[in-house]
């Protein structure tokens, strides 16, 4: 019996429990699991575990949660002083996604605003938060469906989808919506190397699904583009500079500049909380760089490339805005040339 329902974190309140989906398992294991653990909290957003960046800040905010009404003292200093130490360590476990830093600010702020109801307004707020992430995908799928009217194939990098956020995704979401609405699109997915976010859960959230979805490899992306099959490309992201950089999954920038190239729209498609308006453009961006084995070992039972070679292994890259057609969000379609207006 599934605690989760669909959704890919949860906050089992009666056990004060963290609950989320082992992605590093998927797409052969289905596995739910229950934590109120700190290190092992810390450690799922690090390897990947609970990945996206939607989902991780949800998460975030649920383990802060767990983390605070699990603490014994009832003493409102004790515990904020708790809650500070957490989030200023939390912040620092994945440094592109900005929807971490923005969760634990926003626990950080109602943990100030509380007094004695600390542990219940953390509580409600990381609730509350489960809450708006479904319906702000939700209305980012409605949005998106509208420019896919006319559209019957996209491409997608990386995993933007169900499981990079707590239900819809952001990327995927115009798809999912669209078929409600009785409209089947085509999805092609980049497998996305190193850590085949695409093969193993893009391929496997819309083959549940049952949407139309093909799998290819990176380096296939221009092939398809080239024959006219795809209308349109739509991709989630990581944090988005006031200037429009968009940081998003290795190997976006090539999609994004293949799709200017063939004269495709590029959608990435966010949370308004994904712009950081702190920073003026994408060269401000800090792109995690992560373990060289997970190119040359992670995926596969042999090692796949010669010991002691050197491994660039960057997370994210930086989309300049020019080659962003529009940022699909909860408030609309908006082109980069309009944030100004927003901030
Ligand atoms: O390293 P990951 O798997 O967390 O990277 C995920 C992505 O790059 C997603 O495209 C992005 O976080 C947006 S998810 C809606």
């Amino acid at each position: 019996m599934s605690f989760l329902k669909g959704a890919t974190v949860g906050y089992d309140t009666v056990n004060n429990k963290a609950v989320f989906i082992d992605q590093t398992l998927l797409p052969s294991k289905y596995t739910e699991v229950f934590t109120d653990d700190y290190g092992e909290m810390y450690d799922a957003v690090k390897s990947l575990k609970v990945r996206g960046a939607p989902a991780i800040g949800v998460f975030a905010g649920i383990c802060i949660a767990v983390l605070i009404n699990k603490a014994e003292s009832e003493d409102y200093n004790t515990l904020f002083a708790k809650l500070e130490k957490i989030c200023n360590d939390f912040v620092k476990c994945r440094p592109t996604a900005v929807n971490l830093k923005w969760a634990l600010e926003k626990m950080l702020c109602e943990g100030k605003r509380s007094k004695e109801d600390i542990k219940e307004n953390l509580k409600a707020l990381a609730l509350k938060m489960i809450d708006d992430d479904v319906a702000v995908c939700r209305k980012i799928g409605e949005y998106g469906a509208e420019l896919l009217k006319d559209k019957n194939a996209v491409l997608t990098h990386c995993n933007a989808g169900r499981l990079a956020a707590v239900k819809y995704g952001t990327a995927l979401a115009p798809v999912y919506v669209a078929k409600e609405q009785g409209h089947s699109i085509k999805v092609f997915a980049d497998e996305t190397r190193p850590l085949l976010q695409g093969a193993r859960l893009t391929a496997f959230e819309l083959k549940n699904d049952g949407i139309d979805t093909t799998l290819i490899c990176d380096n296939t992306a221009a092939t398809v583009m080239a024959s006219g099959k795809i209308q349109a490309v739509l991709v989630g992201c990581d944090r988005v500079a006031r200037n429009g950089d968009t940081a998003n999954k290795i190997g976006t920038l090539g999609v994004a500049i293949l799709a200017k190239h063939y004269g495709i729209p590029f959608y990435v498609c966010m949370p308004f909380s994904t712009f950081d308006f702190t920073i003026s453009d994408g060269s401000k961006i800090v792109i995690e760089e992560r373990n060289p084995e997970e190119v040359t070992d992670f995926w596969y039972k042999e090692r796949m490339a010669p010991t002691g070679v050197n491994v660039l292994n960057y997370a994210f890259d930086v989309t300049p805005a020019p080659l962003v057609t529009a940022f699909i969000t909860e408030k609309g379609v908006i082109r980069p040339s309009e944030i100004e207006k927003y901030i």
